[in-house]
């Protein structure tokens, strides 16, 4: 049993990540700003389903205030072993309009949490990295040695950098280190700001949908249980790795709108604006590294992901129809 420290805990992806850790009888410090850049209800009812665990510790804090954080660790005991670091400024094309909270917390953020991992002797850090690095150099599945130096935006850049910042540190003091890269997570409580939420949530309503570009972009969709099972995996491992965690399965826009339309009984209003510069054509990892260093491949096939999606949307209705 380990004690864990989760950043970003109240998020998507790390209130699942928590969740996986809880099940198999870890310890988790979890923190969050609980920040609004989407409606705090959403964080604040992932957490809900956390709280009730007497394995789960929660803690409001910033990655970007360093005394805030060593307070925290200060006071854990048994002391903290391993770091994930999901806490992040996540939205591909938002971070145009806003680049500098991005780097703000998605580097200066990761840089803090080194510092004190180093401080505190923590020796394995995980890192939530994107897709994104592979910009519009992707023509098939795509492996984690072909070069990221072309982000299309500040926030594929800003993760770009934590992911070099991360092998420092692994070079510089012998962390453990792990980056995943992550495609478009989707699924249950999700991201109101993303595709899969936005169109689920417009199409209950019979609201119109909005479509960048002519729906033929495609996306790597992965359900989000599947990428809490290869990140927790990571406590095993020790090295530096960078690896893919996607459903090795793209599927244009317009399919995802037709598999929510199905799920749902109900068509689509849709409108068209311009593609957006910030978005990549196609995103495919390739999940060989994945297999074999973590043993690990996605299980949830994107209709039945779409499915529970659509289940939980319906649920959660009443509070959930106002999430943006
Ligand atoms: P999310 O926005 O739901 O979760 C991020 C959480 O971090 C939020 O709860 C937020 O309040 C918290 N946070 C932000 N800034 C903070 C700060 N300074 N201090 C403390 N907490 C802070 O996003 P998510 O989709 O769960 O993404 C989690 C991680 O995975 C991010 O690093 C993101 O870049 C990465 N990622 C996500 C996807 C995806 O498709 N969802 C894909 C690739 C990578
Ligand atoms: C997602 C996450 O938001 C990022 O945090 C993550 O890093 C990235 O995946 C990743 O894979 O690494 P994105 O792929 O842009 O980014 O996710 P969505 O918001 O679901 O968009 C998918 C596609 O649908 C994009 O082409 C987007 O332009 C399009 N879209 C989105 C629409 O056409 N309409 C919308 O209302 C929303």
């Amino acid at each position: 049993m380990l004690k864990v420290l989760v950043t970003g805990c109240a998020g998507f992806i790390g209130s699942r990540v928590t969740r996986q850790l809880l099940d198999l009888g870890h310890l988790v410090l979890g923190v969050d700003n609980l920040n609004d850049y989407y409606h705090p209800r959403l964080k604040q009812w992932r957490l809900n389903s956390l709280i009730a665990n007497p394995r789960f510790t929660f803690q409001l804090a910033d990655i970007n205030d360093p005394s805030g954080l060593r307070r925290v660790l200060v006071g854990a005991v048994p002391p903290v072993s391993a770091v994930f670091n999901l806490a992040a400024w996540a939205g591909v094309r938002r971070s145009v309009e806003t680049p500098r909270i991005y780097y703000e917390t998605n580097l200066f953020g990761t840089l803090n949490l080194l510092e004190l991992c180093r401080e505190f002797q923590i020796k394995r850090f995980m890192l939530a990295s994107t897709s994104s690095v592979y910009g519009d150099e992707v023509d098939g599945p795509v492996s984690e040695t072909i070069p990221s130096n072309r982000p299309l935006s500040p926030y594929a850049a800003s993760k770009v950098a934590a992911e070099t910042l991360l092998y420092s540190y692994h070079h510089l003091y012998g962390m453990d280190a792990m980056a995943f890269r992550f495609f478009t997570v989707y699924g249950p409580a999700g991201r109101p700001d993303m595709s899969v939420f936005r169109f689920i949530r417009a199409i209950a309503e019979r609201e119109p949908i909005t479509i960048y570009g002519d729906g033929t972009q495609r996306r790597d969709f992965t359900y989000v249980d599947d990428v809490a099972r290869g990140a927790v995996a990571a406590l095993e491992f020790s090295g530096f790795e960078i690896i893919n965690l996607g459903n090795d399965n793209p599927v244009s826009v317009n399919t995802l709108v037709s598999l929510i339309e199905s799920a749902l009984g109900r068509r689509a209003e849709i409108r068209y604006e311009p593609r957006h510069l910030a978005d990549p054509v196609l995103t495919w990892a390739n999940i060989d590294h994945a297999r074999r260093v973590l043993g690990w491949a996605p299980e949830v096939s994107l209709e039945e992901g779409i499915n529970r999606t659509c289940a939980w949307y319906l649920e959660n209705r009443d509070w959930a129809r106002s999430m943006t």
